[in-house]
C-alpha cells in the first residue's frame, strides 16, 4: 500500500533545528512524492485529547523555518501514550491511551508517523510500532546522547552556546581572580560539558560519569595558581556528582522525568574554604535548547527530514534515521532506544582533554 499521508509530531525537550526537520520533511514530501503531510501539536498529547490538535502541513507553512529555534508544532515531554495523565475528580491518573491514537490515526487517513524526539519519544515509537503503527523515528536531542546515531541535532548549537557562555565567563574570571563554575545540561551523559570544556578552554570538567573527588579539583586550582593563574574554569554538567554520593534531583510534573538541580552550586560549596579564592556560580538551564540552530545542526537537520520521507515511501518501517559517520542510514527502532551513548573511559576527546591538562576530578583508567 502507497502512502498518501503522513503525520508528524515533535515529542520531548525542544532543541534547535526541530523546525528545520518539519520544513524538510513537508518540502519533500509534497514536492517529491506528492504527500500530504499533517502536523500533530504537543507531540502525543495532540493525538491523544479529542478533539485531536492536528492541521495540515503545505510547502508555505514551513517558509522561513530554517533559522528559527523551538517546534512550530509545540511539544510535550509528558504525553506518553502508554501512561497518559488525565484529570479525574481531582487527581491526575495515568492511562493507557494508545489505542484511542491508533484509531485516531486510522480516522485522520495517516498511512505513516514520523516521530521527532528524544530516547522517551522514540521509545514511545518503538512501542507504537509493535502495535501496528507504521512509524520512522527522527533523533533529536541537545544531550547527544542515542547510541544509534553518532551526532544528534541540537547538540553542536548546545555547545556553541555553552562556549560562548565560557568565553565570557573568562574575561570576568581573570579580571577578579577567582574561580567561575559553569553548570551545563546533558542529563547523564556529559557530552556537552566534555565538549564545551575542551572548546571553551576549561581547566575542570566535571562529568556524570565519573564522580569526582573535590580534591582533584583544588589541586588544579592550586596548581594554576602556582603558575600564576589566579583564576579557574570549571564546567560541571548538571548531572556530576561527587564519590560517594548521588545526583540531586527535584520532583517534576506528573509522567515527566525528575529534573537535576544544584550540581554546579554543589561544587561551590565543596570548594568553599577549600581555595584561597571567589567562586561564582552560572547555570547556563534553558538557553542551551534556545536560539537559532547552528549550521551544522541546520545541514543535519534538513538531510534527517528528506531521509525520514525517503525511509517512508520505501516502506522501512520501525526504523529511525542515523548519522553514520559521514552517510545517513536508517537503523532499527530497537536499536536506537536500547542502550544510552554516555563518555566513557574510550572516548577519545575525554583523553584529549585529559593529555592537554584537563582534569576530570577522577582518575579514569581504560
Ligand atoms: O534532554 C534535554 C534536556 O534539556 C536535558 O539536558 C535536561 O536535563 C532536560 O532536558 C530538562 O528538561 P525540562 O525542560 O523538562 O526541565
Amino acid at each position: 500500500m502507497g502512502v498518501k499521508r503522513i503525520a508528524i509530531l515533535t515529542g520531548g525537550g525542544d532543541c534547535p533545528g526541530l523546525n528545520g526537520v518539519l520544513r524538510a520533511v513537508v518540502r519533500s514530501a509534497t514536492r517529491e512524492h506528492g504527500i500530504e503531510v499533517i502536523g500533530v501539536q504537543d507531540g502525543f498529547e495532540g493525538l491523544a485529547v479529542t478533539p485531536a490538535r492536528v492541521r495540515r502541513l503545505d510547502v508555505g507553512d514551513v517558509r522561513g523555518l530554517l533559522p528559527r529555534g523551538g517546534t512550530i508544532l509545540g511539544t510535550s515531554n509528558r504525553a506518553n501514550p502508554f501512561a497518559f495523565p488525565v484529570k479525574s475528580r481531582g487527581r491526575v491518573l495515568l492511562k493507557d491511551v494508545s489505542r484511542t491514537i491508533i484509531r485516531r490515526l486510522r480516522t485522520l487517513g495517516v498511512d505513516a508517523l514520523v516521530v521527532v524526539g528524544g530516547d522517551g519519544s522514540l521509545s514511545i515509537a518503538h512501542e507504537m510500532g509493535k502495535l501496528g503503527v507504521r512509524v520512522v523515528g527522527v533523533p533529536k536531542t541537545i544531550d547527544n546522547d542515542l547510541s544509534a546515531t553518532d551526532v544528534t541535532f541540537g547538540f553542536d548549537t548546545a555547545v556553541a552556546t555553552a562556549v560562548d557562555a565560557l568565553d565570557k565567563l573568562h574575561t570576568t574570571a581573570e579580571s577578579h581572580h577567582r574561580v567561575m563554575i559553569l553548570e551545563v545540561m546533558g542529563r547523564n551523559a556529559g557530552w556537552i560539558a566534555l565538549h564545551a570544556g575542551v572548546a571553551g578552554g576549561a581547566d575542570v570538567i566535571l562529568l556524570p560519569e565519573f564522580p569526582y573527588d573535590i580534591r582533584r579539583v583544588v589541586a588544579k586550582i592550586a596548581e594554576r595558581a602556582r603558575h600564576n593563574c589566579h583564576f579557574s574554569i570549571i564546567v560541571v554538567a548538571e548531572g556530576a556528582f561527587p564519590a560517594g554520593g548521588r545526583v540531586k534531583t527535584r520532583k517534576s510534573a506528573v509522567g515527566a522525568l525528575a529534573r537535576l538541580v544544584g550540581a554546579g552550586e554543589r561544587v561551590a560549596t565543596e570548594l568553599r574554604g577549600l581555595h584561597g579564592g571567589e567562586s561564582r556560580v552560572t547555570v547556563l538551564g534553558h538557553v542551551q535548547r534556545g536560539g537559532s540552530p547552528s549550521s551544522f545542526d541546520r545541514v543535519l537537520s534538513t538531510r534527517f527530514g528528506a531521509a525520514a520521507v525517503d525511509a517512508v515511501v520505501r516502506e522501512r518501517f520501525g526504523t529511525m534515521v542515523a548519522l553514520c559517520g559521514a552517510a545517513i542510514e536508517t537503523v532499527p527502532l530497537a536499536d536506537a532506544v536500547g542502550v544510552q551513548k554516555r563518555v566513557d573511559t574510550s572516548t577519545e576527546l575525554l583523553r584529549v582533554a585529559q593529555a592537554i591538562g584537563i582534569e576530570v576530578g577522577a582518575i579514569t583508567r581504560r
